[in-house]
């Protein structure tokens, strides 16, 4: 059986060891299989250099801590495994995902002590989750008739392995016909997608949502852009009404970079397609990926 991408020949990062990726192996017994008990992120690289490496490693230590899982190795070491596997599988624009699962404890089989936490790594060529019709012409949204799960029961901060409350959302948009869900919190209040970041603009300023989300690295990106080219980025609280009469929404994520939002619950948003400061901001950030100013070079 194969269990990998069917690509021979690649190699992953598993249990301290590097490995060929359909001989990759995890315990059933690891809570990330019996819990979605695990950490991960996702970062990408660009001709041959991972974008803000450091912020996405800093980002797992984070989201483990938070969870009590020890990462098994320090940052340093985490940088370089990913490095590693960049190189060896001679990546230069590539998708790359680290996890760090809490491992197999004792029976019970419940108790997250005495685990011995796995640090995974893979990384394939680069794939966007959107494609490039969706890049040109916008995608069409709704916002779920479900709600986030608050920060209360789960910090949305933590970047955790347990994404059902996403794959219902989004499962719930794509049966209805629409590309992507907009989640609201408890309170009605927009809070983000599944797998990004929302952002909308109003008269020249932009407004993005600061509670109940993953505190996106794209996110931050784009506010550091916008802020270099004289843009306010206003944080705060957004309806669905705000979203409707916007001149522009987009979403932004590390696997799918910036695209626009041309069509929210069938109200057309703007002028129906990515508006002009969507699309500044899009070809400032490939243009950053591309100068990797901001990445660490994988092969010196
Ligand atoms: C729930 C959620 N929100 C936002 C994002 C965007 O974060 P980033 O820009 O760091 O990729 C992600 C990315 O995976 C996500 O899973």
């Amino acid at each position: 059986m194969n269990i990998g991408t069917g690509s021979a020949g690649r190699q992953v990062y598993v249990g301290g060891e590097f490995v060929a990726e359909n001989e990759a192996r995890i315990s059933i017994f690891d809570h990330v299989v019996l819990y979605g008990d695990a950490v991960y992120d996702t970062a990408c690289a660009w001709d041959g250099k991972v974008f803000k490496l450091d912020e996405h490693v800093d980002r797992l230590f984070e989201s483990a801590h938070a969870l009590k899982i020890e990462v098994p190795l320090d940052k340093a070491g985490v940088r370089e495994v990913i490095l590693e596997v960049m190189r060896r599988n001679k990546l230069d624009h590539a998708y790359i995902k680290v996890l760090v699962t809490r491992g197999v404890g004792r029976m019970p089989l419940l108790s997250p002590y005495n685990c011995a936490p796995n640090l995974i790594v893979f990384a394939i060529p680069y794939l966007s989750l959107v494609d490039s019709a969706a890049q040109q012409e916008g995608i069409r949204a709704g916002i779920s008739s479900l709600r986030r799960i608050p920060s209360e029961c789960l910090d949305a901060k933590i970047k955790c392995c347990n994404y059902l409350n996403h794959i219902m959302m989004r499962m719930e948009a794509n049966e209805a016909g629409l590309d992507e869900a907009i989640e609201l919190d408890i309170d009605g209040y927009v809070a983000e997608a599944p797998g990004y970041n929302v952002f909308m603009v109003k008269q020249g300023t932009l407004y993005t949502p600061g509670e109940n989300i993953l505190v996106g690295i794209t996110r931050q990106t784009v506010i550091e852009l916008a802020a270099a080219e004289g843009m306010e980025t206003v944080v705060g609280r957004l309806t669905a009404f705000d979203l409707y009469n916007a001149d522009e929404v987009f979403l932004t994520s590390t696997a799918g970079g910036i695209f626009a939002v041309r069509e929210v619950d069938g109200r057309a948003i703007g002028r129906g397609g990515p508006g002009p400061i969507t699309q500044l901001l899009n070809q400032m950030y490939v243009e950053l990926l591309e100068s990797g100013e901001r990445s660490t070079p994988v092969y010196t």
